[in-house]
Formats: C-alpha cells, structure tokens, sequence
C-alpha cells in the first residue's frame, strides 16, 4: 500500500488556474493511452480538500452543473475542510479536519491492500508529506504555463525526491513519477 499524490500540472506548477478553471487541461481531451485507469484501479481510498470537492460539486451536481455526472469515485472520499459542504448522493464521502495522520490510518484501514489516492490540492498532499506520509508523487506535465494558480506542492523538499521514470504522451505531456525518500537524519548532511 503506497500514499500516491497523483496529478496534472502545468509546466510552471499549477493544477488549477486563478479561477480554479481546468479548462486549460481539458483543452486536450482525453488521453490515449493514458497511466489513469490502471492508476485508479490500484486505489482503495482517496482525500482531497474543499476546493477539489466544492469544484467536482459545482461542475457535476450542483444546480448550475455545466456538465451533470455521476460521482466519479467507487472507493470511500475523505474531504478535508473546517466548513459545512453540500453532501452528493450515492457518494461515499467522510468530512473531516485537522492533523492528516488519524485520517490516514482510517483510510489505510479501508483500502487493505490499495493504494490511497491524494487528489489534490497541493498543500494537502503537503500535509501527508510534512507527516512522512507522502510515498509517490505522479505528475502529467501539460505543455502550458499558467502564471498563477493553485500551486502544485508548495513545501521545500529535501532530501530530492527520487525519479522513477519519465515518459512522453502525445505532443503535450510528460508523466514523471518519484518516491519520496525519508528525512536524512541530522547528523548526516
Ligand atoms: N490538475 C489536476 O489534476 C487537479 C487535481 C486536483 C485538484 N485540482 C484543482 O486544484 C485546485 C486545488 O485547490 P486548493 O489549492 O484550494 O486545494 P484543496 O486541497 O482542494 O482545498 C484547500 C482547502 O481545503 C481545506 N483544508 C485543507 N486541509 C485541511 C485540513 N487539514 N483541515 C481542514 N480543512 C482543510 C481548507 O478549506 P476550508 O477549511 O475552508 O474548507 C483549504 O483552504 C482546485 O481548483 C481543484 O479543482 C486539479
């Protein structure tokens, strides 16, 4: 069981634009091939943040859906958020807040054997990264800037994470996938 921060990005660090738009993602269509599905069958539970939420909701469900669709997600949501959020039916979904470590062990519990999927956003899987709790780290580099937005990972990391492999899709993507290495003690520099 692995903890897999797994996303797109733009070539300079943003998942989201200043709007929270992801139209300069989707501007691609779907991928083919593409590491997704094989990636999405592995997981057993996933956690993302309000924001990642409160978008899925808004596109997806709420009464001004621009693109009405079933909750995406099988394996049981933990949302992380300090608010009271419209819930979705039929969606598997846990509010919670506060220290990532408990919610982690609650879904390690779930997901037995699976992977744990951190969607997004970027200070979130921050979050399980600054409790040692971060083993992979999977981008899709799109081939845009974006000159702002929601950063991709905002912590300085060190020691550097280690890359596994680097692979081209189309003319737009890079897909990099890293382990996350333990803090060196300090005695070693
Ligand atoms: N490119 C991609 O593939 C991709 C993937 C995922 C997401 N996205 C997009 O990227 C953007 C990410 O937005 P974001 O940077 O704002 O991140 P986010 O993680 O989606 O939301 C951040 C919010 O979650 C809540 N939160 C986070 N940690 C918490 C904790 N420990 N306890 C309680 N609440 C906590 C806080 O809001 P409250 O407490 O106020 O609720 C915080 O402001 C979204 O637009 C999303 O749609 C893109």
């Amino acid at each position: 069981m692995a903890t897999i921060f797994y996303t797109a990005t733009s070539l300079d660090g943003f998942i989201a634009d200043p709007h929270n738009s992801l139209d300069w993602l989707f501007q691609f269509g779907e991928l083919e091939p593409n590491t997704f599905d094989d990636f999405l069958a592995g997981v057993g539970a996933i956690a993302m943040g309000s924001t990642t939420y409160q978008w899925i909701y808004n596109h997806d469900f709420g009464d001004a859906a621009d693109n009405p669709q079933p909750w995406p997600y099988p394996m049981p949501a933990w949302v992380f958020t300090s608010r009271q959020l419209p819930t979705i039916a039929g969606a598997d979904v846990r509010f919670v807040s506060g220290d990532v470590r408990p919610i982690h062990q609650e879904m390690a519990i779930a997901a037995g054997e699976k992977n744990l999927w951190i969607v997004g956003g970027g200070d979130l899987a921050g979050q399980f990264y600054d409790a040692g709790l971060l083993d992979e780290i999977v981008v899709q580099i799109a081939s845009v800037t974006l000159g702002g937005g929601a950063p991709l990972f905002p912590r300085r990391v060190n020691p550097p994470l280690k890359l596994h492999v680097a692979r081209t899709y189309g003319e737009n993507f890079a897909e990099l996938r890293y382990s996350v290495l333990p803090p060196r003690s300090p005695d070693k520099v």
